[in-house]
């Protein structure tokens, strides 16, 4: 089947792309390679990379020709990048979004899978995992144009009958992320024996999802789901970022400091004080929910993120 990845060079999109070529699907990918091409070497040799920016409509009809399916990852990431840009960071997802959607209409593509985000639900408090019927309340630029498009891609299947699935991905990590996320970060810092910076008050939580299980949860929707939905995509369980700090400082044998600092201008995110999510929803009507332990997926991040120092100083 032919598939359009919009933002496949990235961290997750790379680890998607990856599969659909094992599973022999023609894959396209559509990416501005803002953060580099994070596409394994044997994998590219398999695809068709098509560098090109999801904001133009003619690069996204001319990529998507004679797709069945699009999955629409390109977007701008990472609070400290959103905060500093935040008319690109509306631009690309509201014109990615519509260019992706009018590609499939188009191509009378069989659906469209979006990566939406936690980040929905905002800061309200909460005592329990978060389910998709709690009322969204985004409060960033990224989060308020998740929302758009979500409510964006019911309204074209309603309206059309294009079937469109937006799921919301909880804290993804795993090998390949940069440090714009946390998980990256505080290993890069480890590694050095810098202080690992946490925002206070460090009791904060986030819902970890190893990307093995978002990609899987993809690829489910993708072979199972018609119609539309929206699904949460999280492993359902919920750790402080400084447990997290700690956790990757014992693994690494760091002398790292675990220090807690005031949150820099921008970084509204880290008011909220509790998130995670349930995927009853997702395993309900897919058989299948987020599994990896965060235990094990640490160790893989770990190993990933050495074995890469280690190449890259011996190409030094
Ligand atoms: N990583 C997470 O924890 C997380 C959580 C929730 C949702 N998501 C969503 O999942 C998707 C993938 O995220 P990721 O973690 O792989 O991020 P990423 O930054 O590694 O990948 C995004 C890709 O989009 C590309 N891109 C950006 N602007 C573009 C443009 N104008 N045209 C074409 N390509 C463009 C980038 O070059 C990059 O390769 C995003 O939509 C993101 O919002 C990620």
């Amino acid at each position: 089947m032919k598939i359009l990845v919009t933002g496949g060079a990235g961290f997750i999109g790379s680890h998607l792309v990856e599969r659909l070529v094992e599973e022999g699907h023609a894959v396209t990918v559509l990416d501005i390679l803002k953060n580099g091409n994070k596409v394994p070497k044997e994998t590219l040799r398999n695809i068709n990379l098509i560098i090109g920016d999801v904001r133009n409509e003619k690069e996204v009809l001319d990529a998507a020709k004679g797709c069945r399916v699009i999955f629409h990852l390109a977007a701008m990431l990472g609070v400290d990048v959103i905060a500093k840009c935040p008319v690109e960071t509306m631009d690309t997802e509201f014109f990615g979004l519509k260019n992706s959607v009018k590609a499939a209409l188009l191509n009378s593509a069989e659906k469209i899978i979006y990566s939406s985000t936690s980040g929905v639900y905002g800061r309200e408090a909460i005592m329990h995992a978060l389910v998709e019927d709690f009322p969204a309340s985004p409060n960033s630029s990224y989060s308020i144009a998740k929302r758009f498009s979500e409510l964006y891609l019911k309204s074209i299947f309603q309206e059309t009958g294009l079937n469109s699935f937006a799921l919301r991905f909880f804290n993804v990590y795993g090998p390949r992320q940069d440090d714009r996320m946390v998980i990256p970060r505080f290993m890069e810092q480890a590694q050095n024996n810098e202080p690992m910076t946490v925002y206070k008050p460090g009791t904060q939580t986030r819902d970890f999802t190893f990307v093995a299980d978002v990609v899987e949860s993809m690829i489910r929707v993708m072979n199972m789901m018609s119609g539309h939905d929206i699904m949460n995509v999280a492993y359902q369980k919920e750790y402080t970022i400084k447990h997290v700090a700690e956790e990757i400082k014992k693994r690494m044998n760091s002398k790292s400091e675990v220090r807690l600092v005031e949150p820099a201008d921008g970084r509204y995110d880290f008011e909220t004080g509790r998130r995670f999510g349930s995927s009853k929803k997702m395993e309900k009507l897919t058989g299948f929910a987020p599994e990896t332990t965060f235990e094990s997926g640490l160790i893989q991040t770990i190993k990933y993120f050495q074995e890469e120092r280690s190449l890259t100083a011996l190409n030094h």
